[in-house]
């Protein structure tokens, strides 16, 4: 029975974590267009790793424009980008773990000398 619930639940845990194993981007609408316009310079891994809102994606994308050679995007193919990062990564306010609570910290069993 246990197992049962397991199989059923397979197809959407799949589907959560659609990641493509070269690029490392999530497959979701307009990962081809980032896949094909943002990893020429540097590693797709810097565009995943990176959390925005919209504006400051398209900040992001204007800086490398004006500083760093990125070339223009006619205005769907921009459209589809932004879209796509804004919506597979957001902000996140907390990226941290929590602090590990004092009770769990090792014991200092004497003063360093
Ligand atoms: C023409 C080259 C070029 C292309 C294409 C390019 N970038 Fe960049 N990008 C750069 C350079 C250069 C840096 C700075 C790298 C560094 O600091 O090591 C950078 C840095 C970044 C950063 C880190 C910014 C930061 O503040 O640390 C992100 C995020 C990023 N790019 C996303 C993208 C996205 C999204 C695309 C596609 C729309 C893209 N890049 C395409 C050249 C490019």
């Amino acid at each position: 029975m246990k197992y049962a619930l397991i199989l059923l639940l397979l197809p959407a845990m799949a589907a959560a974590a659609d990641i493509d194993a070269a690029s490392g981007l999530i497959k979701n609408p307009g990962w081809e267009q980032v896949r094909a316009h943002c990893g020429g310079c540097h590693s797709h891994a810097l565009v995943t790793r990176q959390r925005a809102d919209r504006k400051t994606w398209l900040d992001i994308i204007r800086w490398m424009q004006e500083t760093q050679n990125l070339w223009q995007f006619q205005t769907q193919v921009e459209t589809q980008i932004l879209d796509y990062l804004a919506t597979n990564y957001p902000p996140q306010p907390n990226r941290r773990r929590a602090p590990i609570p004092p009770s769990l910290m090792p014991k200092i069993a004497a003063p360093v000398q």
